[in-house]
Formats: C-alpha cells, structure tokens, sequence
C-alpha cells in the first residue's frame, strides 16, 4: 500500500513555504527558515505528523508559534514540545488539550473521503493533544532567525490574542485569521469591533513592511487592509449594512457588508468582510486579561 501524503509544501520565498494538508485542507500553516532556527507560525488540525513533514525542509531547530488559539491553527502543536502564543490566547488554546490520539485519528478517518481513509492508520502521524510548554509571546516581541527578523504585531479581533508576524526580509505579513474576505468576530473570545479598530490601526503602521499577506485560509496583497478599516469604521458609526446571518455557534450575527447570494464575496466587489454580534460593537476595552476564578 502507497504510503499516505498527508502534507504539502509550496515554497512562497526564499526558504519560506506555505504547508496544507492533503487530506483536510482547511487551513494554511508557514515554515521560515533562518540561519539560526526555523519558524514554524500555526500547525493546522493535526493531522499527519508535522513535525517529521517540516524536518523534510529544513534540518534547523525548529519553533513554533500560534497566531491564535483556534484548534485549525494549533492541532499539529502536540507533534512538538512547546509553542507560543499571545497570552489572551492561552487560555483558548488550553482548552484543546485532552483529545487522545485514538480520538484524533476517529475524527480524522470520519472526515476525509472513504478511499482515504481507508489508508489511515493510528501511526505517529496522530499524537495525543498532551500539555506543552508554552511561552507568551507579545506585540513588538521579535523572533531573530539569525538572518531575518519576524515581528509580532497585536491585532485583537478574530481573537482577543490575534497576532500578524511580519517577516521583514521576504516583506510578508502573515496574518492568521486577523482580517479576511469572512473575518469571524462573532465568537465569545472576539474582541469588540472597538478594540478591532484600534488593532487595524496598530497594523496600518506597519504598511510599509510587507507586499503581501500570508493568512491563515486566504492570500491577498496589502490593500484589504485599508477596505478593513473603512468598512469596521461604517459599524463603528452605525452605517454598515447590517446583512442578518446565522452565526457559527447559533444565534444570530451581522455582516458588516451586504455579501453575494452564494453567501461568499461583496456585492459591492471588495474582499474584506467580517461577522460580528451587535452588542459587541461599542464596548469597553478588554485588551486587559480579567482573571476570574469563580
Ligand atoms: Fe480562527
């Protein structure tokens, strides 16, 4: 039987590469490689062992690091011994830990067509989602790979712990799911569209260091950017369109622009465009981690 592929590499720079997977390709995770070390920024869902597939591109010591704590962007943590994350991300990330590997594999096989799974074994390529050492990483923090620098810039939205790593050297923003063409700011762990605002901004200070946007599901230029501002600015003031829609987790959420019938892209032809729940829009800051134990 042919062994199974679980990822692939496209090389997006100079010893940059931008990693799917085969199987379940829903999301996008990056490996940098620097003289010193290698960045590895997200690991997708966890499927297929990450860390040997990353081995095949570079033999540095290899770091990992979240842009969120979304379980599509750190399933593969648990292939190694640590990550880091923004620490109002920690927590969210914690809560994935439990999953046995018997359990991964049971969810992989039940999600992927039948011909493959029928392939799929409980190899290494599954890992028990186990605790690691993790270690907080925050804005204006740097990663020296030795020959590039990777900056950390704050953008609180998606996630109250959203943060974009700019790679000086190749100019790419890589971008999590910080701002796209569906920008879900609707979950219990989103910021306010306030306190989304004021992390475009951050990111628009920094417009002069990068070409392109690396995110998590989408690729884009720079100029999305721009339309996210103009367009979280129209709910700001009240004077989005408002397009009623079913939320992710239930209930109902807005669109702050009036989206196609197919439910994907702007009637209007631009790209930004984000969910969020109206009563989260004005709101008093909570960039501040408020520590409840009850
Ligand atoms: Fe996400």
């Amino acid at each position: 039987m042919e062994t199974l592929v679980y990822y692939e590499a496209e090389q997006i720079a100079q010893k940059s590469w931008k990693i799917t997977n085969t199987c379940k390709s829903f999301a996008f995770c990056y490996l940098i490689e620097g003289e010193k070390y290698a960045l590895l920024i997200d690991s997708i869902i966890g499927v297929g062992n990450l860390k040997k597939f990353c081995e095949t591109l570079t033999d540095k010591k290899i770091v990992v690091v979240n842009t969120h704590g979304h379980t599509d962007h750190i399933g593969g943590n648990f292939f190694f011994d640590h990550y880091l994350i923004h620490p109002r991300d920690m927590e969210l990330a914690a809560q994935a830990y439990g999953y046995s590997k018997q359990e991964i594999f049971q969810m992989a096989v039940s999600q992927v067509p039948k011909e493959i799974a029928e392939q799929m074994e409980p190899d290494d390529n599954f890992a028990d989602w186990k605790p690691l050492t993790v270690y907080p990483v925050n804005d204006g923090d740097v990663f020296d790979l030795g020959d590039r620098i990777i900056e950390v810039v704050e953008v609180p939205g998606h996630t109250v712990g959203s943060i974009v790593l700019i790679d000086h050297k190749s100019r790419i923003a890589y971008i999590g799911d910080a701002c796209n063409g569906n920008t879900l700011m609707e979950f219990s762990n989103s910021a306010p569209v306030c306190t989304y605002m004021k992390g475009l901004l951050h990111l628009l200070e920094h417009e002069k260091e990068y070409d392109r946007m690396y995110g998590g599901h989408e690729i884009f230029d720079g100029s999305i950017l721009r339309e996210a501002i103009e367009t979280v600015g129209r709910v700001l003031a009240g004077t989005d369109d408002r397009e009623e829609a079913e939320g992710m987790m239930g209930g109902r959420v807005y669109y702050a622009a009036a989206r196609k019938k197919d439910g994907y892209g702007r009637v209007d032809g631009k790209h930004f465009n984000m969910s969020y729940n109206p009563d989260r829009v004005n709101v008093p800051d909570e960039t501040k981690k408020v520590y409840r134990f009850d």
